[in-house]
């Protein structure tokens, strides 16, 4: 089968390594892809969100399945727009509909949702611009720090988590006059939970699930959790706390409910599910719903799913996937970014890779690669997704510590202290 990926990150990186090595794929295309996607499949310059282009490009090559990778399209309804036309419609979409993907597009639709099925997360209530005065008296009812979220999309960056009373006051009026765009016209405040977060990902036909790999990211840009914000600067999987006893009650309370509550409400999702959980006291919360994989949680999840990924997704395009098992690697998976000297904030590109080839431990998934006259040269904040594996955490650790080292480029930086909290 001919299968069409969209995206360009390290995700689709490991996404495609994994769809590549199915004996079901005749050939994999990656829209837009990067250097490394190159390496295991086609790249063609198609805009994720360009649905049009994509339907054709779809039509022209007889492909017959999409995989989606990023969120844009998804909240943008790629789903229903193959869905409601005569001659893409059969095509298999890896992917929510546009109303399921609400779980990620609106942080209220995700809490009321929540709400609705008794699935544990965070007191919370949503305003608008109107609202100021309530929103205020709600904020003076919880206790710091305050947690302010945008409603919308924001490429990772919309949640405030503000230490004093008077400074998220602050901050709401300022989300309001458009921080954050159209995506903080709707804020949900919401009580801060004290915990360890975990990252827990299925696959589903819309009625059944499996569970994939779990995995803890790294979201800050310094070592110990601190500095900015992130996509994320490393990941880990599996996870120590999240054991058979703390999984039992995340499928119990969290995943059967969420899957359950999707078809209750027609809510058409067929791919991946990510749970942002969060352990409380040993007590699995719901921090967020993603409608799709995490990154860098991928890269390490995709080193121990050790079933053929594209007999996966053909049950959940068919609605099969009942009764099935999937696999894991008993080894630990890890990744270590390299980024680029600056990232989050401002910093070059266009810088040149080297040693790429001499890495022999680890497995190396591209994330803002390019290829310029000839040459690997970095595209993006974020470059390589450094994966091992290994018998335990510091054997996977060392492997791609080491293997961080023998690559290089201007102002490469990555956190050496992955995993260090588990
Ligand atoms: P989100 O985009 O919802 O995943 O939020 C980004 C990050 O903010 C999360 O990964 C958590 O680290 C943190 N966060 C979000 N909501 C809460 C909360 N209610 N309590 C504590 N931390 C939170
Ligand atoms: N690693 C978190 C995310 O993909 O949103």
């Amino acid at each position: 089968m001919k299968i069409l990926l969209l995206g360009s990150g390290g995700r689709e990186h490991a996404l495609a390594w994994k769809i590549a090595q199915s004996t079901k794929v005749e050939k994999l295309f990656i829209a837009p892809g990067n250097a490394g996607t190159s390496q295991v499949g086609e790249n063609v310059p198609l805009s994720v969100c360009d649905f049009e282009a994509i339907a054709r490009f779809v039509l022209d090559n007889s492909i017959s399945m999409v995989v989606v990778g990023p969120e844009d399209p998804l909240v943008k309804g790629i789903y229903d727009y193959f869905k409601n036309d005569a001659e893409l419609s059969n095509v298999a979409v890896i992917a929510p509909s546009k109303d399921a993907a609400q779980l990620e597009g609106s942080k209220s639709f995700a809490k009321d949702f929540m709400q609705r099925h008794n699935i544990p997360t965070a007191a919370y209530k949503a305003f608008d611009g109107t609202q100021v005065e309530e929103a205020c008296r709600f904020l003076e009812g919880l206790k710091a720090p305050y947690v302010l979220k945008a409603d919308g999309l924001c490429a990772g960056k919309g949640v405030l988590i503000v230490p004093t009373l008077e400074e998220a006051k602050a901050q709401l009026k300022e989300m309001f006059s458009g921080m954050f765009g159209d995506s903080s016209a709707t804020v949900v405040i919401e009580e801060y939970l004290d915990g360890i977060e975990c990252s827990v990902f299925v696959l589903t036909d819309g009625k059944d699930y499996v569970l994939l790999p779990e995995a803890k990211d790294y979201k800050r840009i310094g070592e110990g959790n601190t500095g900015l914000n992130t996509g994320g600067m490393g990941s880990i999987s599996p996870v120590p706390f999240a054991d058979a006893a703390w999984m039992k009650k995340v499928e119990e309370r969290i995943i059967h409910p969420t899957v359950d509550g999707l078809a209750a409400e027609g809510l058409l999702y067929k791919g991946f599910i990510f749970f942002g959980l969060i352990n409380v006291d040993g007590e699995p919360m719901v921090i967020e719903y993603n409608a799709r994989m995490g990154d860098p949680e991928t890269e390490s999840v995709m080193l121990r799913l050790k079933d053929d990924i594209v007999e996966l997704f053909e049950k959940v395009d068919a609605g099969t996937l009942a009764g099935t098992t999937v696999h894991f690697d008993e080894r630990t998976a890890v990744c270590v970014m390299l980024v680029s000297g600056g990232y989050p904030e401002a910093y070059g590109k266009g810088y040149e890779i080297t040693g790429l080839n001499n890495v022999k431990d680890s497995i190396l998934f591209h994330a803002g690669t390019a290829i310029k006259d000839g040459k690997v040269v970095t595209a993006g904040g974020r470059v390589i997704a450094v994966c091992s594996y290994g018998t335990n955490r510091d054997e996977a650790l060392q492997k791609s510590f080491g293997s961080a080292e023998t690559i290089d480029f201007e102002k490469k930086y990555f956190r050496g202290d992955i995993g260090f909290d588990l």
